[in-house]
């Protein structure tokens, strides 16, 4: 077996080989850490160490070598053990047997050797250990044949993956995360394993799932996850909305586009311009009111009328049944669904009317919604593909002209209800926010300029027309 003595090279491993030694134990990194280093996927920050022996007791040695004495964390139930140091997260865990009860997340657990932990890991890339051990510090242990399915880029379960998959269904979508994040492929028995077992996500919890699908999403093409859970069968049981886009309807010789694979391509195409999160959840859920929408209408064929506003709806009732916090994050998202199509409307016919109610809407995400509407061309017309973004990219100049001119962005009235009051010399009443709605109205229609004195001289035109006379 082959040394990476080379990925030890931090201080805090000897520290760690010195603490295993201390207390007469073995000990290895095992985990991601292995992985990533050999991936060269850049500096790990959370590592994982197995101890044949008690890994509370490990990591309670590790503190006392350690400058300081970082707090350890200790979790009874798992047996496990945490502390920071050096920008790190060093989790312990004692090598154990284990096998998880059907219907629980409670493993019966038994103390084991290093192989007997290995095989209970997820996958082969996943069980790659390098030992701490002073006879043989940086020796890399690798009973699956790890480091082959790294070169193939293969997801593989070390054991046979029903009884892997059974262990912890969420390795399932693991597996999907892993292959899109790596763009590794997933052994077709582990394939098959996952398609066999799907309906065991239902044991997991919704906040485990989520993460994953996070780290989907982020991933270079996320497509490729989504493409999985849809081929294995898990998707209904995630996103039954995004299971009703799939497929095409004719009537009529009328067919509209497959909308399941066209949010997967609006999800890539997103993925290669931000990094921001809740956009390309946006993009993966801005078009779930088609389904429910869905019209035939013999003069103009296919119509999904509303499928906007339906669809931000359905983000709401979506981010409540998987847990996800219903805070400023949702309502971005369902803000972008609602507005995803305004661009488009405005892109054949760009007046500085439209641009500033565009703005006065969008506010802060004007910028965003650019972004998921020109992720949304997905036309294979080169000449279309072009003509769209460039009409886009005349939207982009048109904001920052307007932009710059009227400053409607975060729009405060230049009357305030309050001066209305008193130059009317009125109590609080409907006829404030007509007033007040009429300025801005003006302002965004481009009647007066976005200033003081234009929305004075207005209000008082307004006051007239409503009967009302200025007080001295
Ligand atoms: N593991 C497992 N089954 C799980 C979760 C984790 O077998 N359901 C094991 C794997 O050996 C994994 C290690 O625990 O490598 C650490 O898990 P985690 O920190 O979740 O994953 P990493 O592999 O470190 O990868 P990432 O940080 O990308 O999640």
């Amino acid at each position: 077996m082959p040394t990476y003595a080379t990925a030890l090279q931090h201080p805090i491993f000897n520290t760690l080989s010195q603490a295993a030694a201390n207390l007469g134990l073995e000990s290895y990194v095992i985990g991601g850490f292995v992985r990533d280093y050999i991936l060269k996927r850049g500096e790990a920050k959370d590592i994982d160490i197995v101890a044949v022996g008690s890994g509370i007791a490990l990591a309670k040695e590790v503190s006392r070598l350690l400058p300081g004495n970082p707090k350890v964390s200790v979790f009874k139930n798992y047996g496990t053990a945490m502390l920071r140091a050096a920008g790190m997260e060093l989790e312990f865990v004692g090598a154990r047997k284990e096998s998880y009860q059907q219907d629980s997340r409670n493993p019966a657990v038994e103390d084991g050797s290093l192989e007997d932990d290995q095989n209970r890991r997820d996958f082969t890339i996943n069980a790659l250990a390098l030992s701490l051990n002073k006879d043989d510090f940086g020796k890399l242990l690798d009973p699956f044949n790890g480091i082959t399915d790294l070169e193939q880029r293969v997801i593989r379960t070390p054991l046979d993956p029903s009884i892997t998959f059974s262990d912890d269904p969420l390795r399932m979508l693991r597996a999907i995360r892993f292959a899109t994040q790596l763009n590794f492929n997933i052994a077709p028995e582990a394939l098959q394993a996952i398609t066999n077992k799907a309906n065991r996500i239902e044991i997991i919890s919704e906040e485990r799932i989520v993460d994953e699908i996070h780290k989907i999403l982020m991933a270079p093409t996320p497509s490729k996850g989504f493409a999985l859970l849809h081929k294995t069968g898990l998707l209904p049981y995630i996103f039954p909305e995004l299971v009703a886009l799939q497929g095409i309807d004719e009537k009529e010789g009328q067919r509209h586009k497959d909308n399941f694979w066209h949010t997967l391509e609006v999800v890539d195409n997103i993925a290669k311009t931000t990094d921001n999160l809740w956009l390309r959840w946006a993009a993966l859920l801005h078009d779930i009111g088609k389904a429910p929408t869905k019209k035939f209408d013999k003069k103009v064929g296919w119509t999904f009328h509303g499928h906007e506003f339906v669809g931000s709806k359905m983000v709401y009732k979506l981010f409540k049944r998987l847990k996800m916090p219903l805070n400023d994050k949702m309502k971005f998202v369902q803000k972008m669904v609602l507005m995803s199509s305004r661009p488009i409307v405005l892109a054949s016919d760009v007046t500085d009317s439209a641009v500033r109610r565009l703005i006065f809407d969008a506010g802060d995400h004007v910028e965003d919604l650019m972004t998921l509407c020109e992720a949304d061309i997905t036309t294979k017309n080169p000449k279309k593909f072009k003509k769209y973004h460039n009409n886009f990219q005349r939207v982009r100049e048109k904001i920052v002209e307007v932009e710059e001119r009227d400053h409607v962005r975060n729009f405060q009235p230049p009357v305030s209800g309050e001066e209305i009051m008193q130059t009317f010399n009125l109590k609080p009443s409907k006829e404030i926010g007509m007033i007040k709605d009429a300025i801005k109205e003006a302002i965004l229609e481009g009647e007066i300029p976005n200033e003081y004195q234009a929305a004075k001289e207005y209000m008082l035109k307004k006051g007239a027309e409503l009967n009302l006379t200025p007080v001295d």
